[in-house]
């Protein structure tokens, strides 16, 4: 048996209490824009997260939003540095709610969770190993806090009790004690930073939306895609050739269903797993050429690639110096934390695709799976460790091929499988393997906290019930897509639902007007498009679940409380469309109505105010509800989204009774003029008139300024 050195343990404490009486720090606090406040510790390390993504804050946004104060919460928080660790702890009230901490699958509502945040493929469980393990989190207090280091971190969002805490749980006799708990209560929020020293940034509110907004704004604003981004795509079968994608865009043609986009999979390229990033000429004889005929045809191509080097690539040699240790199947990893390193990379992007046309990438496999990617003792030659690159590779990758297209003053909008903080305004949508259409909503839902997109893509399925399902939920994401990648499946591969799935593709298309303004308000306002029940106004958690919950112990066990009756299936798509989508094997679904008029999406008949419905749609249809005075923009059905300076016809939707005001945004639709000022909002209104009917009305656009408004008629779906 070994035997403890108690001599010496007890000689080691008494000498470091000696040279650190406290541990604890003093936080240098910096109001850096209007309700964000940068609070440093110790010896923050020089490369962090909002470092890496390189975002700049979109200033003007802060404007529109409420003065406020640091929130009180700040003068509690605790900092502690040991050893050569942050400890950081944060107050945490009874009843308070936690939202964020990255793209969470399975639960919307993280009080009570450990989570060890840490980029990684999604493995089924939400232990903070996910595609944007982002360290931001949102109280239901109204502020928010991000911890801006590259490491991994480890996180006890409400679990753990400290001994001297002035709300210590009591001791409770298990024996003859039934109210006696496993998970004591905790109120703190405790983070692990393995560094000297951390940046965290405090967000004020006074609400949940305006900290996510703050925080999008501090990360650049939202991104805003080009309108094709917004359009419908479908992924080919990995071996297509050129022929079979011109086929693929005849038959989407011929059929009547739309399609901005086609994203080409492996087999475009010459090797891949590693990649060359070259064209492989017996497939596409002739890229160039190729590409140019899609774009001719208004049919876009985005190419799936890693960015692991094949031996076989022609930037193999000139980049392995710039590449680290170790290799991801064979293939070496550009450093791209160095100049060189990216430099040689994206050269090679730019002359084999961006140069001749092609629109945008979807960047696989840069967030991990333990046995495949770099292992954590993997050496860079930037100087970053393996655990900072894994942190932020997915940062890089979207960064250096964003600024591709920004050189080119063209948008892009692609797809990705790792970001974290700092990414609001890359045009990326996140995505993976996983397949849950449940979990994928709630994947949805939280990507609205932390700053990404998430697309619940749709790829294949057993049956016509569950086809529709999906494809239902896609068309109200931020990227309508069918990844067929595999499967081959096509719009219409299940004929019984054909019709159903081209009414929701050109709905899709007929929204664009909305979908575009909506993404704007990300951009210049940071409201992220898709969003949870709680961000929304008269939405009142506990109200709204009073009639499901007998005896709410939110004071004992905010955890149960937070995994058993929170909102994970249903949610806000842009300013007023509460989306509740069905899953295979559902024939009526219940839907919690925040407070005000609620009005059915499809007829605008009237569905109830503040409580919980049933829904059922039927297999034609996914639930869609609107506020009263709701203003939707439609456009008339187009098979791809209009091109830069394009005019379309507006069919303007109003519901309920009260009057309605919406802003329409407009600009070029393609390009970063609208940085430059040339963007329109045109207000629109609807008023009720003196003889009882609605009127509706658009303000011209200013003079000079972008107007894509052809002619526009008025639809008020409620019938007085
Ligand atoms: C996976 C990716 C799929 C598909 C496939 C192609 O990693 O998640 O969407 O692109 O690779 O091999």
């Amino acid at each position: 048996m070994r035997y403890f050195n108690f001599k010496l343990i007890i000689s080691t404490a008494l000498f470091m209490a000696v040279l650190f009486p406290a541990f604890a720090v003093v936080i240098k606090w910096h109001n850096v824009e209007p309700g964000v406040w940068k609070g440093v510790v110790g010896t923050p390390e020089v490369y962090s997260l909002l470092g890496a993504s390189g975002c700049e804050p979109l200033k003007e946004g802060f404007d529109r939003l409420p003065e406020v104060n640091m929130p009180e919460m700040a003068s509690s928080i605790v900092c502690e540095v040991v050893n050569g660790k942050t400890y950081l702890r944060f107050p945490l009230e009874k009843k308070e709610q936690l939202y964020g901490f990255g793209l969470n699958f399975q639960t919307v509502h993280q009080r009570g969770k450990i989570f060890n945040l840490h980029v990684d493929h999604y493995g089924g469980k939400d232990t903070g190993r996910n595609h944007a393990p982002v360290p931001f989190y949102v109280s239901s207090k109204g502020y928010g806090v991000l911890i801006n280091s590259s490491r991994y971190l480890t996180v006890y969002a409400g679990s753990g009790a400290r001994k001297d805490s002035p709300n210590a749980p009591k001791a409770i006799d298990r024996n003859t004690d039934k109210s006696w708990k496993a998970r004591p209560y905790s109120d703190a929020v405790s983070v692990l930073v393995p560094a000297e020293g951390a940046e965290i940034y405090v967000f004020a509110g006074p609400t949940p939306m305006d900290v996510v907004r703050r925080y999008n704004l501090l990360c650049g604003g939202g991104t805003l895609p080009p309108r094709w981004g917004l359009g419908f795509t479908q992924r080919t079968k990995t071996l297509f050739t050129a022929a079979d994608v011109e086929a693929e865009a005849d038959a989407f043609e011929k059929n009547g269903f739309p399609l901005d986009f086609i994203g080409l999979e492996p087999g475009w390229q010459s090797k891949a797993y590693p990649c060359t990033f070259e064209w492989d000429s017996s497939r596409y004889p002739d890229p160039e050429g190729f590409v140019k005929k899609m774009l001719d045809r208004k049919i876009r191509l985005n190419l799936w690639t890693n960015p692991y080097v094949s031996p076989e690539s022609g930037i193999y040699d000139e980049i392995y110096p710039y590449s680290g240790s170790h290799t991801v199947w064979c293939g070496i990893v550009p450093d791209l934390a160095t100049d060189k390193g990216r430099e040689i990379w994206t050269d090679k992007l730019q002359k084999e695709h961006v140069g001749i046309g092609v629109s945008g990438y979807k960047i696989d496999e840069v967030d991990g799976y333990d046995h495949y990617l770099w292992p954590d003792v993997a050496t860079f030659p930037s100087g970053l460790d393996a655990e900072q690159m894994r942190q932020t590779y997915g940062l890089l990758v979207q960064r250096s091929t964003a600024d591709l297209y920004r050189a080119r003053n063209l948008r892009t909008y692609g797809l990705v499988r790792a970001s974290n903080a700092g990414a609001s305004s890359m045009p990326y949508v996140l995505y993976n393997d996983y397949y849950s259409h449940k979990d994928f909503i709630t994947a949805l839902i939280n990507s609205g906290f932390s700053g990404v997109l998430w697309t619940p893509e749709v790829r294949s399925s057993k049956s016509a019930e569950e086809w529709v399902r999906r494809f239902q939920s896609v068309v109200f994401s931020p990227m309508a897509m069918i990844n067929a990648w595999s499967s081959g499946t096509k719009p219409w591969s299940f004929p019984e639902v054909a019709d159903n799935i081209k009414e929701y593709a050109i709905l899709r298309m007929c929204m664009m007007p909305y979908w575009y303004t909506e993404f704007a308000r990300y951009h210049y306002d940071g409201i992220p498009p898709f969003r949870a029940m709680s961000l929304e106004p008269g939405f009142n958690y506990e109200d709204a679940m009073s009639t499901e919950i007998k005896s709410a112990n939110l004071d004992d066990n905010p955890y149960l409380e937070a995994v058993t009756k929170e909102i994970k299936d249903q949610y806000m798509a842009g300013e007023y469309l509460l989306v509740a989508p069905m899953f295979v094997g559902e024939t009526s679904r219940k839907v919690v109505l925040p407070k005000g008029d609620w009005y059915d999406f499809y007829t605008g008949e009237y569905v109830g105010n503040g409580q919980t419905i049933t829904a059922e749609p039927g297999l034609s249809g996914i639930p869609v509800y609107v506020r009263d005075g709701a203003i939707i923009p439609m456009m008339e059905p187009r098979l791809h989204a209009p091109g830069k300076g394009e005019k379309v016809n507006l069919e303007i939707r109003h519901y309920g009774k009260a009057n309605g005001a919406y802003r329409l945004y407009d600009d070029d639709g393609e390009t970063f003029d609208y940085e430059k000022g040339e963007y329109s909002w045109r207000d629109i209104k609807v008023v009720r008139q003196k003889d009882g009917t609605l009127k509706g009305v658009i303000s011209k656009p200013g003079k000079g300024k972008p107007d894509t408004v052809g002619k526009v008629t008025w639809k008020f779906m409620t019938k007085s």
